[in-house]
């Protein structure tokens, strides 16, 4: 009699990959990055206490971060403009310190990285400190060198993330980003206490969302994902926080199931990737809320019909009740209701089952993809 003992497996807490685990703990990863930040429904970072005046001086910000980092960031940009009413532009870290960007003492610049040790990122860090830049560092890891160049620290409480493909630490980074756009919004005086409360209210009730997508629609999307296994190429559209979901859906695909897939403006449609569609290429369409916005979601509804129309397989990320994708789509993946700027916590979520489930069926390692590294420390 031997007992064999599996370390890794004993990591993984039964489950056949630590992606499998990490996306099972999403909802912990909003929880926990909300843990100790709300109070009374107001937003309240102690990391940020005494940083007001630094947050009033500014007059524009720059999120600088590589990979999913950078698509949580463009979710960000959304959030910060629309509650805290300050400029913000996304870069990509590498992009950004070898072009001369325009930066003072006015400029926030905030940057994004789980591992804290993305070299492109910590660069970008660093030329902006030496430039004058106000830095502040949005992180996973506990002392990592990232935050230690930075002048504030907002950590994300996603957990040890193994996966080299992140999922967790991907919306743990946006209700970060959420927090501090409320934040930063309050300090301005940009939103009243109720609109802050309203807001705080619906991230509240993103972990419990996000565990009904599991619960209900995950097997489901596994399925789908499986009869989906031979597909070649894979499109992504959205609009508004819907396109960097779409992007970050497009990223997870190719990375992991090594098909080539890719995300565009649902806007865009018609200035090019329209000419992309043919008879039975799937489509995935993040659909905005007909609740939240009603023009957008008219408008994504009118794409749908458009590449439905000559004949793309269409599979609607959509929310609960929303009727008018039904006659268009060939497969709907719900969503629970919430507000404009939280629907890209709930909308990844399928995006993220989809991909696990897709490079599963190929039977490949969705752990350890070929070629790419769970952090990468070189420029
Ligand atoms: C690598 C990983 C990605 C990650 C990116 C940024 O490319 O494979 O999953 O999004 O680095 O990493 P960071 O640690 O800076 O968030």
């Amino acid at each position: 009699f031997e007992v064999t003992w599996d370390a890794s497996a004993a990591e993984k807490g039964g489950w056949s990959s630590f992606m499998a685990k990490e996306v099972s703990e999403e909802p912990e990863a909003v929880a926990n990055t909300l843990r100790g930040r709300i109070r009374d429904g107001a937003v309240a970072i102690t990391e940020l206490d005494g940083l007001d005046d630094l947050f009033r001086g500014i007059s524009r910000i720059v999120i600088i971060a590589a990979g999913t980092a950078a698509y949580a960031g463009m979710v960000g940009k959304y959030a910060l403009e629309e509650w805290a009413r300050v400029p913000v532009d996304v870069d990509l870290a590498h992009e950004f310190h070898y072009r001369n960007p325009v930066i003072g003492p006015d400029t926030l610049v905030i940057s994004i990285s789980q591992s804290g040790e993305t070299m492109d990122t910590l660069m970008a860090v660093k030329y902006a400190r030496e430039r004058g830049a106000k830095t502040l560092s949005i992180c996973n890891t506990q002392g990592a060198t990232i935050p230690r160049e930075s002048d504030a620290i907002v950590y994300t409480h996603a957990g040890p993330e193994v996966a080299v493909a992140s999922t967790k630490a991907f919306v743990a980074q946006i209700t970060a980003l959420n927090l501090l756009a409320l934040h930063i919004a309050t300090v301005r005086g940009e939103l009243s206490a109720d609109q802050v409360a309203e807001q705080v209210a619906e991230l509240e009730q993103i972990p419990a969302k996000i565990q009904h997508i599991l619960d209900d629609e995950q097997p489901h999307i596994e399925q789908f994902a499986h009869w989906m296994a031979d597909t070649r190429s894979v499109l992504f559209l959205g609009r508004h926080v819907g396109y960097p979901i779409a992007l970050e859906g497009a990223l997870k695909l190719k990375e992991i199931s090594y098909i080539h897939a890719e995300g565009f403006a649902a806007g865009e449609l018609k200035h090019g990737p329209i000419a992309l569609i043919e008879p039975g290429q799937p489509v995935f369409v993040v659909v905005p809320s007909p609740r939240e916005s009603p023009v957008l979601h008219s408008k994504v509804v009118s794409n749908i019909r458009e590449i439905h129309a000559r004949g793309a397989r269409v599979i609607a990320v959509a929310e609960e009740g929303d009727a008018a994708v039904l006659p268009i789509s060939d497969e709907v993946l719900r969503i629970p209701l919430t507000g404009a700027i939280t629907q890209s916590l709930l909308a990844v979520v399928p995006l993220h089952i989809f991909a696990m489930g897709l490079a599963t069926a190929k039977g490949l390692d969705v752990d350890q993809p070929r070629n790419l590294a769970k952090s990468v420390t070189v420029e």
